[in-house]
């Protein structure tokens, strides 16, 4: 039979290694797909660094719509990201008829709903297993592995420039901003890092990951975000001293009231095997209610590592061509038409309405009094503490007055109720700087 003629859209770092993996393993993955799969035309704007990747054999061009048009395509594989030009394109791939296998997370997490349905629509497939953690087949894990379970909660380290950048200034004791400079000089970080720092990129793929787990549209508009540029390496070192990391974590989870999503710095357990998992490498943890907890770890990024989950997408491709569309697997593991429904039933929660236990660094005047001040007001919000740790005072203040950090860990409690509470302690005079608060996830 025919190969299977894939068109690529860009050809940059992910679109390399997939031509060189298709490449090595051409015998063994056709006969997993049972039929060669072939890249035939790339689109590049760089249409000389693109010849320099696939030689003169592949035809290559610098319109993207000149490999939607070509009849002899089958498979559009959309590598170039972000919501712009790439929607366009994917729209278009699906109304000429060609599946699409794309690594873009932010396209979907923002515009999945209208995509999908297109691509329903129009009876073609939209794969996307490149789009969350790289190389790690959680969306398939999600998807088909997982199909018998009630997903209770996903908590994942689902960017791996974050991760770096927190082992390095956990093993080093140094600050984010020296961190991020070293990260960037080495690759780890791009010279623009804002969507990853400022937790946009774990949100997009926690997005995808928390409308999979629940059977509910993408709704990125709904996530709570939040990065991790306000981390201090005192806050590090105080977790560790208190048996926990600090990761950036994409968390959704399933409550009596909806459904909670949400990407920010989390206290978790030391012992936890997650939080072990250093350096630029991702990790999805999955508690169901059959299967109980299951962990899935690899490399989130580079060029073979998501190279893998394309190829892979393309395999399914092939395997399901001809298949009756209605009998394929639905993207998001859901049968698309009980979506909406769902969604009514299990809102996105906003973030006042989230319960998880809390991490608190507050700078104090070290007088007498000051702890029980505090502790009443925590207490008078209704908010259990679990532990207290004070330093010994290490500054003397303008005014003579000794000054300290004050740690205090809490059991769950309601993230509006913390609020409250946060606003009376701030005021209190005895209170010198802005309060950190860290959430902290037990994962049990
Ligand atoms: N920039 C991402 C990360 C990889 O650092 O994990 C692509 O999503």
């Amino acid at each position: 039979m025919k190969p299977i003629q894939v068109g690529l859209l860009g050809i940059g770092t992910v679109g390399s290694g997939t031509f060189a993996v298709l490449q090595r393993n051409q015998q063994e993955i056709a006969r997993r797909a049972g039929r060669g799969i072939e890249i035939a035309m790339v689109a590049d704007l760089d249409v000389e660094r693109a010849r320099a990747i696939v030689g003169e054999q592949i035809q290559v061009v610098n319109d993207a719509r000149a490999v939607i048009a070509n009849p002899d395509i089958d498979v559009v594989v959309e590598l170039i990201g972000g919501y712009g030009i790439a929607k366009a394109l994917v729209l278009e791939a699906i109304a000429a008829g060609k599946h699409v296998v794309t690594a873009n997370k932010a396209l979907l997490a923002v515009h999945g709903t209208e995509i999908f349905q297109a691509a329903h629509d129009k009876g073609v497939v939209v794969a996307f297993e490149a789009a969350v953690a790289g190389g790690i087949p959680i969306i398939k894990a999600l998807r088909e592995g997982l199909s018998a379970n009630q997903i209770q909660w996903v908590a994942g380290i689902i960017n791996g420039t974050t991760n770096f950048i927190l082992s390095e200034m956990r093993d080093k004791g140094l600050d984010f901003d020296v961190v991020l400079k070293e990260a960037q000089r080495l690759g780890y970080a791009e010279a623009d890092p804002t969507f990853d720092i400022e937790g946009v990129d774990a949100a997009h793929k926690a997005t995808i990951l928390s409308a999979m787990a629940f059977g509910i549209p993408v709704q990125f508009d709904k996530a709570y975000v939040e990065g991790i540029t306000q981390l201090a390496a005192a806050d590090i070192k105080y977790a560790e001293q208190l048996g926990y990391r600090i990761k950036l974590l994409g968390i959704t989870k399933r409550t009596d009231k909806g459904v909670e999503l949400r990407v920010h710095p989390s206290l978790i357990p030391a012992k936890r095997l997650i939080a072990n998992v250093e350096g630029a490498m991702n990790a999805v943890l999955v508690q169901g209610d059959a299967v109980g907890a299951t962990l899935y770890y690899g490399k989130g990024a580079g060029s073979e590592p998501t190279a893998s989950a394309v190829i892979a997408d393309l395999v399914d491709i092939v395997r399901l061509i001809d298949a009756d569309p209605a009998h394929r697997v639905p993207p998001l593991a859901f049968q698309s038409h009980t979506l909406a429904a769902a969604a009514g039933a299990l809102p996105v929660l906003p973030m006042a309405e989230v319960v998880t236990s809390y991490y608190l660094r507050i700078r104090v005047a070290d007088e007498a009094g000051v702890l029980a001040q505090i502790t009443s007001l925590i207490a008078g919000a209704n908010i259990s503490i679990d532990a207290v740790l004070q330093r010994e005072a290490d500054e003397i203040g303008g005014e003579g007055i000794a000054q300290t950090d004050l740690i205090i860990l809490t059991h769950d409690t309601r993230e509006g109720d913390m609020d409250a509470a946060l606003a009376r302690i701030q005021a209190l005079p005895s209170v010198l700087a802005p309060i950190t608060r860290i959430r902290k996830e037990e994962l049990n």
